[in-house]
């Protein structure tokens, strides 16, 4: 059954939340806390070791009973089930999406085609396992006899983001090999970090859905021929192993078969983490961690398929989103997460949501005249508070932003952890609250100045606090934020799990390499064409 295709702004909640967004666009949050004493309690969902306020939006419980009616008359719950139940959701691709059920207990019943995946999916996740533990035992050993010490992932957007961002994240659970990330067609990436490797000792990683990526391929030829200089091909099957669903053309790279963990076109390349595009995960962390990551975005997967729109968490931040992206006009959300092992999560959240839902025509292939993906950006608090805070609290932008925190500190060091903990807390309650002239000028600040050093306030946050940074609960929080984008997309009447936007410019870069040091053929606009020739003379 296809995706129902509505147009969310001829619903019945769509044109209420707009009359109503005439009444509460001046509103101030701040008097809203005032007037109800149980405004935080309303809006806070606790679940598991997460604990989600909420209540510091510009919202009242008018405009909540609105954004949930709003996700009935799309008929989120008909998607959800469609998804879970492996539909071809993704139909411009003609696609199941089923990630949720690379996290999924193995009795759990996933069907693509009217087939079972799970005992495909149970027998690579074996494979990962003892793969992993070979490894990182030092029972697996490079061709002159010795155990690994390092780890290379090379794979671009999807087969390098969630790794690069889980284990850099998950640092603090890492074992003794060292993890390096290429991904960049920019030759400086992959010296770089030839830099650093010894070939006698470094397993390479290679993580490609189609395994016709131009930027891996690349740096993948450029690895393999490197380590040609000191080992022979057969070799070769020791230190390379591939991540595809195209067997055929790892196999024409060099690759043993016994090396290669498949995966499917079931699974996006953003959503890909969970299956053996994770191996570096797992080889960095442990499989028995790799795996609590999984089991972590399970249970969200199992909340968002059960729980009622009204407490369930990725439901709700999905219709806040909607609410300042459509009816406030932001453009953009910022992601602080006050750690700093989360320090590349914004940057991973990026393409999950700007890749998915960064799209203008609806599910019947028609232009949309209303805003879709929001603008993804942040950095960890309190570092980010030190460069653009400032905008948020005093430009002229409305920036609803996350701010992620956890109760207690992986080392333990109260003292600091105290005070990350009150710049969590203080930059919400300032982003509320503001501050007047009043309070201003009894600073005793002088008439000149007092305009500068007035806030606003009444900026939007939502405060996720999770107990403490674990493979599960990063398993939970990443998971949140893929139905989030799900959701929206759904409201929002889009696909969200392809990505033809990224094509013209790669076929034009395909053929412009073809160009270089011959520009008789050239058609291109003058500008492009001289930059081409500029390039031809300088390099
Ligand atoms: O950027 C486009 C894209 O197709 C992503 O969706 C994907 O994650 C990435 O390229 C890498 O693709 P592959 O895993 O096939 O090399």
């Amino acid at each position: 059954m296809a995706l129902p295709s509505i147009n969310p702004t001829t619903t019945k909640s769509w044109n209420a939340l707009k009359a109503h967004f005439e009444d509460i666009k001046d509103v101030k949050m701040k008097d809203l806390f005032a007037k109800d004493s149980q405004r935080a309690n309303k809006f806070t969902i606790k679940w598991e070791d997460f604990y989600v306020d909420f209540s510091k939006n510009r919202i009242t419980e008018e405009t909540f009973k609105y954004l949930l009616e709003l996700a009935d008359d799309v008929k989120l719950k008909a998607a959800i089930k469609s998804q879970f139940s492996g539909e071809i959701i993704n139909e411009t691709e003609g696609r199941a999406v089923l990630h949720t059920a690379l996290r999924a207990p193995k009795d759990a019943d996933f069907k693509v085609d009217g087939v079972n995946v799970m005992p495909e999916i149970y027998q690579v996740k074996q494979k990962i396992e003892g793969f992993t533990n070979e490894v990182v035992n030092g029972d697996r050993k490079g061709y002159t006899g010795k155990a690994f010490t390092d780890v290379v992932n090379i794979g671009i957007g999807g087969s390098d983001l969630g790794p690069a961002m889980v284990v850099d994240t998950l640092q603090y659970y890492k074992n003794h090999l060292t993890t390096h990330f290429v991904s960049n067609v920019d030759g400086d990436h992959v010296n770089e970090v030839i830099k650093k490797l010894d070939p006698e000792t470094t397993l390479f990683v290679i993580v490609s859905k189609t395994f016709t990526t131009q930027e891996t391929l690349s740096n993948a030829n450029t690895l393999k021929a490197w380590f040609l200089e000191s080992a022979s091909e057969e070799a070769i099957a020791k230190h390379f192993v591939a991540v595809s669903t195209n067997i055929k053309n790892v196999k024409a790279f060099g690759i043993d078969e016994n090396n290669i963990f498949p995966m499917w076109d079931w699974v996006g390349g953003r959503f890909s983490l969970w299956s053996a595009v994770g191996l570096t995960i797992s080889l960095a962390v442990g499989y028995n961690n790799f795996d609590s990551l999984l089991k972590g975005a399970n249970k969200m997967d199992e909340h968002f398929k059960n729980e009622d729109f009204d407490k369930n968490i990725p439901v709700v931040l999905a219709l806040l989103s909607v609410w300042y992206n459509n009816f406030f006009g932001a453009e953009s959300e910022a992601i602080i997460p006050y750690s700093q092992y989360l320090n590349q999560f914004a940057t991973y959240l990026q393409q999950g949501i700007m890749e998915s839902n960064g799209k203008s025509i609806d599910r019947n292939g028609n232009p949309i005249d209303y805003q879709t993906g929001t603008i993804i950006w942040g950095e960890p608090g309190t570092n980010s508070q030190h460069a653009f805070f400032q905008l948020i609290h005093q430009g002229t932008k409305l920036i609803p932003a996350d701010f992620i925190g956890f109760v207690k500190s992986l080392h333990g060091n109260q003292d600091h952890q105290d005070k990350l903990t009150s710049n969590f807390l203080a930059q919400t309650e300032a982003l509320l609250n503001g501050k007047t002239r009043e309070e201003v000028v009894t600073e005793g600040t002088s008439e000149s100045i007092i305009p500068f050093k007035i806030f606003e306030g009444n900026k939007p946050t939502n405060t996720i606090y999770i107990n403490k940074l674990s493979p599960e609960s990063l398993g939970k929080l990443i998971a949140m934020y893929e139905h989030k984008i799900f959701v929206q997309g759904i409201i929002w009447n889009i696909f969200s799990y392809d990505q033809f936007g990224v094509e013209l410019g790669k076929q034009l870069a395909s053929k412009i390499l073809q160009e270089f040091n011959n520009t008789t053929n050239n058609q291109h606009d003058s500008s492009t064409l001289n930059l081409l020739n500029y390039y031809n003379q300088m390099s």
